[in-house]
């Protein structure tokens, strides 16, 4: 029996939500203790299942780990062996593709499995590679393993990125902490996650400067020691929350966030309609009057971040006037709007947008999340439309979304979690 969630849909979100720890600026941060062989201290780890894989990994590898509250954990990875890494696992991650740089770095060589995660059609690794190649690595891909080594060692070198990858610059960054000489990655990824990483590895001794700019240097050390670190407030979390107090026509305000990591979220909110009283580490966020339509782009940081752009969907859909949002870092990620309307949304789609007309009336259905953010879409959509809503599985929204029940029923959600049958398929 898979869980699924019942919904009933139509209530104002009201009340406080806190923000926990950003999941893909964690998951970078894990994979670098590989290369960190003395206790580390991780606090604000978000509790989602992607961390959870990802502790699994590293401890079936031989890490040591002691579990400090549902956020905090200590690890240490002196005894980490590269040919223990569980290769099942690893394959149902994106982020596992990051045991390619801390392998290299720390053993000279690895191997793991083609990593998984969400399915936006083809997720090509070759600027990874092509980076850690000029860096003096080889890769074979056989049998859905990468093997990567570098049998001569690995030396420092300038790169520029073809498209500012996210994974490329955390692989690129792993490789170089404890290489010998300077590495530059140019056209970098300059997305908060890349300068978490940064913060966390110059916390234990790296050496690196640029990071959130497009030019990244990275000096290499001999050694990283252990330090006590708090992950980033998570802005793709706060970003779907303001987008379900604004579907809702609530009223929220979200502690413990970044409100500089969200000025392409809250602009186009405005323009939609909501209001929206930024502090140092607070927003407030209110919508009492008509929605209104918008185009929206996604793009690398700091534009409007593709992991955002399903939970505007709904919004979209309900607004006056409608909108469009252009895909242009994952073209098939609009999976989600087959479900959407089934909900009574309407949607059309063209080869890297879709049209929203607007004026819909979203109506409870039986739907499916398809993926993570998409999913995220599907519980907004439930959260504001008429009746109830039976969303199946939810293990991707799991992956992703810490506490998400209890946060939301805490705002007045009315939302439950169940494990029999969907009555609605
Ligand atoms: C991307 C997003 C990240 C988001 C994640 C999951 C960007 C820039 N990155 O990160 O914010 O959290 O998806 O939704 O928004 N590419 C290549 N070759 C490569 C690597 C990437 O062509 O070797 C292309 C991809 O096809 C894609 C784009 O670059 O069009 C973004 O890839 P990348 O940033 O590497 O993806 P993620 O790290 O998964």
């Amino acid at each position: 029996m898979t869980p699924y969630l019942l919904i009933r849909g139509g209530r104002p979100l009201r009340g406080e939500i806190r923000v926990d720890g950003m999941k893909n600026a964690a998951l970078p941060i894990l994979f670098a203790l590989i290369l960190v062989r003395d206790e580390v201290t991780l606090e604000d780890l978000p509790p989602v299942t992607d961390i959870e894989t990802t502790l699994q990994i590293l401890c079936k590898m031989g890490a040591e780990t002691k579990r400090l509250s549902p956020n905090a954990i200590r690890i240490q990875t002196k005894n980490v062996d590269p040919d223990a890494v569980p290769l099942s696992l690893t394959s149902t991650l994106r982020g596992s593709s990051y045991l390619l740089g801390a392998g290299l770095g720390r053993f000279g060589r690895i191997a793991t499995g083609i990593p998984g995660g969400c399915n936006f059609g083809t997720r090509p690794l070759d600027q990874h590679f092509r980076l850690l190649e000029s860096m003096g690595a080889t890769i074979e891909c056989e049998n859905g393993i990468l093997r990567t080594t570098a049998p001569r060692g690995l030396h420092s070198a300038t790169v520029r990125l073809d498209f500012p990858s996210v994974g490329a610059t955390v692989n690129g960054i792993l490789a170089a902490a404890l290489a010998e000489g300077t590495t530059v990655i140019a056209n970098a990824a300059r997305e908060p996650h890349i300068v978490d990483l940064a913060n966390f590895l110059n916390a234990c001794g790296a050496e690196i400067s640029g990071a959130g700019s497009p030019c990244v240097t990275i000096r290499g050390v001999s050694k990283l020691h252990g330090t006590r670190y708090r992950v980033v407030p998570d802005m793709i979390e706060a970003g779907t929350y303001l987008c379900a107090a604004c579907a809702t026509g609530g009223k929220l305000r979200l502690s413990n966030l970044c409100p500089d990591h969200l000025g392409a979220v809250v602009s186009p909110l405005r323009k939609m309609g909501a209001e929206i009283v930024v502090s140092e580490k607070h927003l407030t966020v209110e919508r009492s009057g008509n929605l209104y339509g918008t185009v929206l782009e996604t793009a690398p940081y700091p534009g409007f971040p593709t992991d955002l752009q399903p939970q505007f969907a709904p919004l979209l859909c309900l607004s006056r006037g409608g909108g469009r949002i252009y895909e242009r870092v994952w073209k098939s990620r609009f999976q989600y709007t087959a479900e959407l309307c089934r909900m009574g949304g309407t949607v059309l789609l063209a080869d890297d947008f879709a049209d929203f007309p607007g004026g819909d009336r979203l109506q409870g259905a039986c739907v499916r999340a398809t993926d993570l953010r998409g999913g995220a879409a599907l519980l907004i959509a439930g959260l504001c439309a008429e009746g109830e809503t039976e969303l199946g599985e939810i293990h991707h929204i799991e992956r992703g979304y810490p506490d998400f029940l209890k946060k939301l029923t805490d705002v007045g959600a009315d939302i439950s979690k169940k494990d029999e049958k969907l009555t609605k398929s």
